[in-house]
This record gives structure tokens, sequence and C-alpha cells, in this order.
């Protein structure tokens, strides 16, 4: 099965992907958590992402492209993987869906974490990662209304979506995510 996962900063995206990984038994592709894993070790993404992430904002999407291009066309991956933070963006939407074609696959389903403003800026401020301070966070949750919303848009008019309401306990949601993937 081929996955993402969408939802806004602190959606719980980075919480419910791990185990939705561990029950269907794909790899999680984690492209926030890739991210930062470079930059601390200074690798040549690391140096170039390094004052995106810094501000909250995205990294320049040939760089993303590019890299989740080798990503997925390396030797470990199989046949299906979780990408967590990844399309972000119409450019990198199109060029996931030119790549998979490429490939003769397609993504299955876009699970979006639905959750309003305040719940998104709460729990994110909650947590003391480097991009959590309220204005890196609001400039953040722009970006994703700004530049992810459409692509929620999009894979709904492809029937591709699952739309989970992302308020609920952390049980729940995960209980509802592998619920809507059996019964569609
Ligand atoms: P990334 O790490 O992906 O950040 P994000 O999308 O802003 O998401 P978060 O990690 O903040 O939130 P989450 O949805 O994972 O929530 P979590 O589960 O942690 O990306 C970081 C940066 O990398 C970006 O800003 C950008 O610079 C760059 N980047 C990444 N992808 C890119 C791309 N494709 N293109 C360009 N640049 C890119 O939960 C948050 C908190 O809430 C936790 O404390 C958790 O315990 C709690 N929580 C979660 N679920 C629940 C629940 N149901 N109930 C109660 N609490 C909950």
């Amino acid at each position: 099965m081929r996955l993402t996962i969408v939802g806004g900063p602190g959606a719980g995206k980075g919480t419910q992907a791990p185990n939705l990984c561990d029950k269907l038994g794909i790899p999680l592709i984690s492209v926030g958590d890739i991210l930062r894993g470079a930059i601390a070790l200074q690798t040549d993404l690391g140096i170039l992402a390094r004052a995106y992430v810094e501000k909250g904002e995205l990294v320049p999407d040939p760089t993303m492209i590019q890299f989740i291009r080798q990503r997925l066309t390396g030797p470990d991956i199989g046949s299906g993987w979780l990408l967590d933070g990844y399309p972000r963006t119409a450019f990198q939407a199109e060029e996931l869906d030119f790549l998979l074609d490429e490939l003769g696959q397609r993504l299955d389903w876009a699970i979006y974490l639905d959750v309003p403003h305040e719940l998104l800026v709460s729990r994110t401020l909650a947590r003391s990662r480097a991009d959590d301070l309220p204005e890196i966070v609001e400039r953040r949750i722009e970006l994703f209304q700004e530049r992810t919303i459409p692509l929620v848009e999009y894979y709904e008019y492809k029937q591709r979506l699952l739309r989970i309401d992302g308020r609920r306990s952390v049980e729940e949601v995960q209980q509802d995510i592998l619920h809507q993937l059996k019964a569609n």
C-alpha cells in the first residue's frame, strides 16, 4: 500500500505514522525527521535545508523532488510506503504522480488529518522543537493553508482522500484511519 499523510503542524502525522507503518508492514519515509537528521549531521541536504526549516519555510521544490525520487527508487523500497510530510505543494504532488506513473505505480490514499487552527497551535507549542516558536508555528500553518490545502482538494477530486477528524484521541484517530483503509 502506498500512502501519504497530510496535515498542518501538530495535526498528528508524526504520532500516527509509525504505528500505521507497524500495523500495515510498510516503511515510513518522514521528510521532516529526515531533514532534521540531515541538519544535525550537516550533510549536503542538511546544509541546504537548515535555513528554511529553522524559519518554518518550505525547502525548495527541486531539492525535495530530487530527494524523493532517489528515495522511492532506492533498493530498499518494496511494494509500499507511507510518506509523512510529502507532497506539500502542487508541484511536489504533480512530480510524485509523474514518478509513480514512470514506475507503473499509484498512490492508494492521501490521509488528511483535519485539525482546527487553535489545536494545531496548542499542540505544537506544548512541544519543544526548535521550529515550535509561536511566530514560526504561525508561518508553518500559513504555508500549510496556502500551499498544502489545495492538495487536499486535488486528492479529494481524484477520490483518493481519506479525511480523518484529527481532534480526537491518538487511539481513536488510529482506529478510524485503519477502519477507513479497510473499508475503501
Ligand atoms: P515536519 O516535521 O513534517 O513538520 P510539520 O508538518 O509542521 O508537522 P509537525 O511535525 O509539527 O506535526 P505532526 O503533524 O507530525 O504532529 P505530531 O504527531 O508531532 O516538517 C518540518 C519542516 O521541514 C517544515 O516546516 C519544512 O521546513 C520542512 N519540510 C518538510 N517536508 C517538506 C516538504 N515536503 N517540502 C518542503 N519542505 C518540507 O504531534 C504534535 C504534538 O501533538 C505532539 O506532542 C503529540 O504528542 C501531540 N498529539 C498528536 N496527536 C494528538 C492527539 N490525537 N491528541 C492529543 N495530542 C496529540
